[in-house]
């Protein structure tokens, strides 16, 4: 039998069809889902992008339907032509969209038979994630994925519907770009008309998007690809997608102002939620103090607390000397838990402290009583009575209360404590996925200090206006300069980041020379911004979405690479397609590289 059309034309996807239809004869092509075989009579279920219909072969309808049948085997791909049915009662099936009627089959063509599945399509449980990258064909027939990657389509239709209304352009920027190393590492590509020469492919669309505005594009924005050679995580790919965008003659407020309209709108749409505007705001200052990191998660409490001043005279030494070295004492209180945390438990939250940079983890549990008495804790003693009182007392801790303390170094401390509070959320099922709190968070530090180089270093980027009060530090005390940068954090993640940015040229090459770079250099990797920052450059600012991540949190995944089609895996391979690959001699010649492998030290 031929697996070809044969002039056959598909009548109806296999979503629509409804008991209206009843009796309509129908063409339907789509892969067999299951078949059930009860002897004198088969069913199908057949599955496209758009649904699943059942199919009846039933031989008092045509002859060598049920021979047919009998070869049919998942994921065979079938066309079959037949006659609408309302199913009999007791027989509807309420949760696919078809599950009023059934199809009864006149002719069946074999489209395409299908191999042995490496992985049922339906129970995928039992496959490692490796088989399902491999052939991600495959995985991506899952209801789920596929679900996850039409409302990705979705966000990306609404978001653009939101800009388009919102007056911006969409712009392509070149992916072909040029080397200017700063934060993550690049990807090169060689070229082969300039000998020895490479192009980069771009981190983002920064300083295109910057050059639009100058000439006079305002209002940009492009669903845009970036690539960043850089250590892989659960929310992080080599090549990923941006919302990008940039708007000139507005400030801060009018950029949060437009952002949020734009946001509120699309994810409203996405995700059925109304987002609550304004969305909530919280210094960088006051995001590290609470919650100890720059995207504090505040669907829960626990917070960090400064207990400084109240064990300032205590002897217990790791209190101490974090106090006398400049650093810090924190601590997290946990209300009512104490009796839920074993010993077990709370040295796994040690561990977790100290793989965070911490020394340790203190905790005490607190009772009813006053003073030491009140806590059951190897340190109460060390803590000594009048600390242990104030403590209590600037907590307003009760007796059941569990107290988690860090001390040391503010970075080490902050971070160590975030992420004991995030793993505390996790066990008391604090966190829910569909619960949607976005926050901005402002006013970051426009520098910090490489802790290996001691080098300065853009927080946000190079291109990222200080705030203007602040300008009189610019030389004496860089790190004290905060930037007119602002994050948009979701459930704990940033979703979004973005600027206002330098339009001074004067000023734009000073913060070049504070980052460390001569004026060669920075001639040589932003000579022409320099230059077309020179010919009228409006005020401007801008953000970009991360679009993977948004996706992420939309349809509660664990990871990006289930939002995205084709990912990679987190050793930056590509498991269906095999790259990256060795390319052939002849080819590396014509870029005129020649290879020689190293042992690098990282
Ligand atoms: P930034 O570097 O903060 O800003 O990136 C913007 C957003 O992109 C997402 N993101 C990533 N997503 C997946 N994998 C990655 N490796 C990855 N890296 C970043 C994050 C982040 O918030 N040009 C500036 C934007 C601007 O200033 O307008 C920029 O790229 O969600
Ligand atoms: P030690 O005397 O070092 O055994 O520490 C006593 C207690 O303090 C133990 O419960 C440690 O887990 C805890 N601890 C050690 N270092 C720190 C730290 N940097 N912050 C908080 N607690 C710590």
């Amino acid at each position: 039998m031929s697996t070809h059309l044969d002039g056959w034309q598909r009548s109806h996807n296999l979503g629509e069809l409804t008991t209206q239809d009843d009796g309509k004869k129908v063409i339907l092509m789509g892969w067999v889902q299951t078949r059930r075989d009860h002897g004198n009579i088969i069913f199908i279920d057949l599955r496209d992008r758009f649904g699943m219909t059942q199919v009846v072969l039933d031989p008092a309808q045509a002859k060598g339907l049920l021979e047919i049948g009998d070869k049919l085997r998942n994921e065979f791909v079938l066309a079959v032509q037949g006659t609408v049915r309302k199913r009999p009662e007791g027989m509807i099936n309420t949760r696919v969209l078809t599950g009023a009627i059934e199809v009864i089959a006149d002719t069946v063509k074999l489209l395409n038979p299908s191999d042995p599945l490496p992985f049922q399509i339906q129970d995928p449980s039992e496959a490692s994630e490796t088989i399902r990258l491999k052939y991600r064909y495959l995985d991506l027939r899952r209801q789920q994925l596929k679900n996850n990657i039409l409302k990705r389509i979705q966000l990306v239709r609404e978001m653009r519907r939101a800009l388009e209304d919102e007056n911006f352009l969409d712009i392509e920027t070149p992916y072909l770009y040029k080397s200017t190393p700063e934060g993550a590492r690049e990807f090169l590509v060689p070229s082969r008309v300039h000998a020895g020469k490479f192009y980069a492919l771009p981190q983002s669309p920064q300083l295109f998007k910057q050059v639009l505005m100058i000439s006079g594009f305002d209002r940009y924005y492009q669903v845009v690809k970036c690539f960043r050679d850089e250590d892989l995580r659960a929310d992080r790919q080599p090549e990923f997608s941006q919302i990008d965008l940039e708007m000139s003659f507005v400030d801060r407020e009018q950029i949060l102002a437009t952002m949020e309209r734009v946001i509120a709108r699309a994810w409203g749409k996405a995700s059925g939620q109304e987002v609550k505007l304004p969305i909530a705001r919280m210094s960088y200052d006051q995001a590290m103090e609470e919650y100890g990191c720059d995207k504090p998660d505040t669907r829960f409490e626990l917070k960090l607390h400064n207990i400084g001043p109240e064990v300032s005279k205590c002897e217990f030494k790791v209190f101490a000397q974090a106090l006398s070295t400049g650093g810090i004492v924190n601590v997290i209180r946990v209300p009512a838990q104490a009796e839920a945390f074993s010993r077990k438990d709370l040295d796994e939250l040690g561990e977790l402290a100290k793989q965070h940079g911490s020394g340790g983890l203190a905790w005490a549990k607190v009772k009813d009583g006053a003073g030491i008495e009140s806590w059951q804790s190897p340190i109460a003693k060390f803590v000594g009575e009048a600390a242990v009182q104030s403590i209590n007392q600037k907590l307003g801790a009760k007796a059941g209360d569990l107290l988690l303390f860090g001390a040391g170094d503010y970075r080490s401390t902050k971070a160590s404590l975030s992420a004991v509070r995030l793993e505390m959320a996790r066990r008391l099922k604090l966190l829910d996925p569909q619960q949607f709190n976005f926050l901005w968070v402002l006013d970051f530090p426009s520098f910090e200090r490489d802790a290996e180089s001691g080098r300065l270093i853009a927080c946000h980027h190079p291109f990222t206006s200080p705030r203007d009060e602040d300008l009189v530090h610019l030389d004496s005390q860089p790190e004290k300069v905060k930037a007119k940068a602002y994050d948009l954090v979701l459930n704990g993640n940033e979703v979004a980041g973005g600027s206002i940015r330098i339009h001074d040229q004067g000023l734009q090459a000073k913060i070049f020379k504070l980052l460390g770079l001569t004026p060669e250099e920075a001639q040589t990797k932003f000579g022409f911004l320099l230059e077309a920052l020179r010919f009228g450059a409006p005020p401007h600012g801008g953000m970009a979405f991360g679009l993977d991540r948004l996706v992420m949190l939309l349809t509660g995944s664990d990871s990006i690479r289930d939002v995205i089609p084709f990912p990679k895996t987190n050793k930056a391979a590509c498991l269906m397609t095999e790259a990256p690959n060795d390319v052939s001699a002849e080819e590396l010649r014509s870029l005129h590289i020649r290879v020689q492998k190293m042992t690098l030290e990282t």
